[in-house]
């Protein structure tokens, strides 16, 4: 079903890591389900001397080693069919102009789609060639610019880039990824939440004893530590992906489903959340740095012996943080988030944790201890919404046993989409519905501001944790009561 419009992307920053892991391995998919209209065509732009043949050979590596199920040769054929690569150097002016004839000669869409998945200190330059060259010119066909994250270091560079932005886009055409919001879970939370009057009366705090949002890696930072290492977990994960979380789970009921009304509900939670003050960064935030451990069954080295990192580098592998949202649905709720590199298991979790009932009706029986309800979405690796009920043993005495209720979300073979299909496609189709606007960065940044300043200015000491491990136990004292602990696990049962 070829139901998009046409459509040139550019990729710049092709022959990158995101670019072949990621973007080729989603569009090849949207071949394989017949997603792309025929006039879909790609332009990969890198800096190597390279011909169509040498590029569609590297693609073609990198998709049979992503393609679900295995790759087809004659559906991989048909998608090398669109594509191209234009070799050029993004700082010279003059290579721009050329590109637009390049795809001009080729009699390509006038609609393009650039990508811009490259460091964020190539955005503005690029914007601005693009721009300069009538590339971003709407008189034939409509052009958007795409710009993965990082989007800004903080809040005042995140200002001056979208200054510079501004001179030659809009926000129409601008998307900002966050591509968690590709994700079919997170793209269900807000099913879960709108299609069941179930929940409703629930989700407030006369009912949720509080909500974690975890996520874990189980590798290390590997071939990216030039750029972690001026960001670390604070800026990479929680800036971004788990704000992005807790504003969905969190967020009042959008007056409808379009994109604007959706991104104004998530403003509006990120903005009720309680500003972190300096005085509070230590009560509120907690860092550390991943040391040597066993991971996998196998030895690994400590953050400081990664190579690219500094040798005395304090940039954090975990961030926990404990946020408040001031608002009448969430007062005195408190939000745990917590990222990691290096730990057992790489999954994402957010998991609501219910009040206990307000008697203790069991008293006189073998019942010692009541477990609270949760709702546990797991993310990834695989999509499940689990609800945790208690209910009697079987049995004469009165004794009981947690169950749950399980809903798998995989689709028959066990696949689900990666996140990037839904993006480009949407990119496709103008719905901003799950790209970031700039109100909402801005938001984002705001709340970690003062952490990654506090942070920043202490670069003496950080905590460690041993690789392989959940993280460090100094992160505890984030919690409110002594009922309350990271929860790293969710049985999953098999189908
Ligand atoms: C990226 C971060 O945005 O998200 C990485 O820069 C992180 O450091 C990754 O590993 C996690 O994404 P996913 O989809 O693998 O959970």
């Amino acid at each position: 079903m070829a139901n998009q419009s046409p459509c040139t992307y550019v990729i710049f920053g092709a022959t990158g890591n995101l670019s072949l892991t990621k973007l080729m391995p989603a569009f090849y998919h949207l071949e394989v389900e017949g997603r792309l209209a025929p006039e879909v065509n790609i332009v990969a732009i890198g800096r190597k001397n390279w011909t169509d043949e040498q590029w569609i050979c590297v693609v073609k590596e990198s998709v049979d080693f992503k393609a679900r199920g295995g790759m087809s040769i004659e559906r991989f054929n048909q998608f090398a069919s669109r594509l191209a690569y234009f070799h050029m150097d993004v700082n010279d002016a003059t290579s721009f102009p050329k590109l637009g004839q390049f795809i001009c000669d080729k009699g390509w869409s006038c609609n393009m789609a650039f990508y811009l998945s490259m460091s964020p200190s190539d955005f503005g330059p690029v914007v601005k060639n693009l721009g300069d060259s009538q590339l971003l010119d709407e008189t034939k066909g409509w052009k958007r610019v795409v710009l993965e994250k990082p989007f800004g270091y903080d809040s005042d560079s995140a200002k001056a880039l979208q200054h510079q932005l501004n001179k030659y886009l809009t926000e129409e055409q601008t998307y900002r990824i966050d591509h968690y919001l590709g994700k079919g879970m997170v793209q269900n939370l807000m099913v879960f939440r709108f299609a069941n009057i179930l929940m409703e009366p629930l989700w407030n705090r006369n009912y949720i004893d509080h909500i974690q949002i975890t996520h874990s890696e189980d590798r290390p930072v590997g071939t990216r530590a030039g750029y972690y290492d001026h960001s670390g977990a604070m800026r990479d994960m929680i800036q971004s992906h788990l704000l992005q979380l807790l504003a969905l789970i969190a967020m009042e009921p959008p007056a409808c489903i379009e994109a604007e009304s959706l991104r104004d509900e998530k403003v509006k939670l990120l903005k009720s959340i309680r500003p972190i003050t300096q005085k509070n960064v230590n009560a509120q935030a907690f860092r550390a740095q991943y040391s040597q451990g066993v991971l996998n069954g196998k030895s690994v080295n400590g953050y400081l012996e990664e190579e690219g990192v500094a040798h005395d580098s304090v940039t954090e592998t975990y961030a926990a943080l404990k946020l408040y949202v001031d608002n009448w649905r969430w007062e005195g709720v408190p939000f745990y988030l917590e990222t990691g590199k290096n730990m057992p298991q790489s999954q994402t979790l957010i998991s609501i944790c219910f009040k206990h009932p307000p008697q203790q009706f069991f008293k006189a029986s073998q019942v010692k201890k009541m477990e609270p309800n949760w709702i546990v979405f797991r993310i990834q690796p695989d999509e499940v919404i689990k609800i945790e009920m208690t209910v009697k043993k079987p049995g004469l005495e009165i004794d009981t046993q947690q169950v749950s209720l399980d809903a798998s979300l995989m689709d028959t073979e066990g696949f689900s989409n990666d996140a990037y299909e839904e993006l480009l496609l949407d990119v496709i189709k103008g719905d901003h519905s799950l790209f970031l606007r700039f109100d909402e960065v801005k938001a984002c940044w705001n709340i970690v501001d003062p952490i990654i300043q506090a942070w920043s200015a202490n670069t003496s000491f950080i905590e460690t944790y041993s690789s392989g491990t959940w993280g460090p136990k100094g992160a505890n004292k984030l919690f409110e009561h002594a009922g309350q602990e990271w929860r790293h696990f969710v049985e999953i049962n098999d189908a």
